[in-house]
């Protein structure tokens, strides 16, 4: 069996920077470690005035391509996710194409484009689309570009403003991959809920509480299907566990919450016993909310054992690291936990060849996926060249005036005047509207 897979990865980060504990908590009268200790955050990524989802995504697509040498010939499929849209109609994918055109040979005449939406998890979507593509050898050999690209913008003043973002991902999908081969089997948890929308409406109405929660719950069903298809999981069975990262905060529940499944009924959980007792089981109370409180102590005293914290610290916490510098970026969050687990595996020379992750998507509204990976060949490579570091640091330090100057630049019903605060150079930009509305792009030398 052909194995298909994410065979190469690029990352674009909005390139301003918002300092959270230290300049935005001061401004909102909070406690920095409120970001730092709570949320999980040090840093936002915002675009500047001449950055938007397209910019992002074709600048991510483009250096995708350069590294790998590739022309429009060799993309059969360009698929973009976002929850940013700015066009119910005209797909961001097609403008995307349109950038790449302008520095490539060649068209993408005869690639197919589109566009997914289902909040955060629509990125995950677009790669099964790809494989599902690749599978049923439609692809005359050709590779897909996914795109996951956002500004995660919350109305000033909403809860969800502490953890904003801006960035793209783009992934080249591929038989016999170079990074990671995606398993067949997954599990979906899926239900009809209003957590967080945007009703034809630029900046989310969000329940941000109730987001939390439906979440952990879509996860665990989507967990204990993807058990149904696959067998039951073991903490040695995978070297990391990328979640979608809305904040590390919310992984750090989420990673509790899958420790607590997957040791039930194992010798960890015999081994903890002495410590800390067995896992509450609902028969053995006589009512659901006796229950739910014997849940709550055994979490809370799982969380402080030796086990779980060597366990988050190895399988968990070192897909946090770009998270936490750049804030959430909707449908590429998933995919940027993933480069973080690998960039760590490389960093300390760590072997990951041959070794498995577990990947877990979410979208408010809401769906849970998970699948698996397993790690190929050339995935060090790839990760080695990738570059965020030096664009990480690369970014404007705003200071909070400039922030809103910035927020209001990106609403879509304010007028300002800001000037821009980086200079461009060898990437795309935003230069306008055209004469029916529509965006228009250059590329600057
Ligand atoms: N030191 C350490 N921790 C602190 C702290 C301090 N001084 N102040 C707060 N915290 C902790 C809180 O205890 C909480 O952690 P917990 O949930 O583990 O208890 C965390 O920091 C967040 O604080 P909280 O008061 O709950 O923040 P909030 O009311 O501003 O809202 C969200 C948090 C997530 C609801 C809000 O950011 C939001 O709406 N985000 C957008 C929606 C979202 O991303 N949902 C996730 C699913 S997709």
């Amino acid at each position: 069996m052909t194995a298909v897979g994410i065979d190469a990865i690029e990352i674009w980060t909005g390139k301003l920077r918002l300092d959270l504990p230290g300049t935005f908590a001061p401004f909102k009268g909070e406690d920095p470690e409120k970001y730092t200790k709570g949320l999980g955050l040090e840093a936002s990524s915002f675009p500047d005035v001449y950055e938007d989802i397209v910019t992002m995504g074709a600048n991510a697509a483009k250096r995708l391509m350069d590294r790998r040498g590739l022309t429009p010939d060799d993309v059969g499929r360009i698929d973009v996710a976002t929850e940013s849209a700015f066009d119910n109609s005209k797909p961001v994918s097609t403008y995307i194409a349109g950038c790449l055109e302008q520095v490539f040979d060649g068209d993408f005449h005869h690639a197919n484009k589109g566009e997914r939406k289902f909040a955060c998890v629509a990125g995950t979507q677009s790669i099964d689309d790809a494989y599902n593509w690749i599978k049923a050898g439609r692809n005359r050999g050709r590779s897909a570009i996914v795109v996951a690209t956002d500004t995660a913008l919350y109305e000033r003043g909403d809860p969800g403003e502490a953890t904003q973002g801006a960035g793209a991902v783009a992934m080249l999908i591929s038989e016999d991959p170079d990074v990671v081969e995606l398993s067949t089997e997954q599990g979906y948890g899926s239900a009809d809920e209003t957590d967080f929308l945007k009703p034809n409406q630029q900046f989310p109405s969000v329940d941000g509480k109730r987001s939390v929660q439906v979440y952990l719950a879509r996860m665990r069903e989507a967990l204990e299907d993807y058990e149904s298809v696959a067998g039951d999981t073991h903490l040695d069975d995978f070297a990391y566990i990328p979640f979608h990262t809305p904040f590390p905060g919310m992984v750090r529940k989420a990673g509790l919450l899958g420790f607590r499944h997957m040791i039930r009924d194992t010798e960890i959980e015999a081994d903890l016993a002495g410590e800390i007792g067995r896992q509450p089981r609902e028969g053995e109370f006589g009512s659901r909310e006796a229950y739910e409180d014997a849940i709550r102590e055994y979490m809370d005293a799982l969380k402080r054992t030796e086990t779980y914290q060597d366990w988050y610290a190895a399988a968990i916490e070192p897909t946090l690291t770009i998270s936490r510098q750049v804030g959430n970026w909707y449908t590429g969050s998933v995919h940027i936990a993933r480069v973080s687990a690998l960039k760590n595996a490389a960093e300390t020379g760590r072997g990951l060849t041959g070794e498995r992750l577990l990947v877990g998507s979410y979208g408010s509204g809401a769906q849970a996926e998970i699948h698996a990976e397993t790690v190929r060949e050339g995935w060090r490579d790839e990760i080695g060249r990738l570059g965020l570091d030096e664009q990480l640091a690369r970014r404007y330090e705003l200071s909070f005036e400039e922030y809103e100057q910035i927020h209001d630049a990106h609403n879509h019903v304010k007028e300002t005047e800001i000037e821009e605060l980086t200079q461009p150079s060898g990437e795309f930009v935003f230069t306008g509207w055209g004469r029916m509305n529509e965006r228009k792009y250059d590329y600057i030398e």
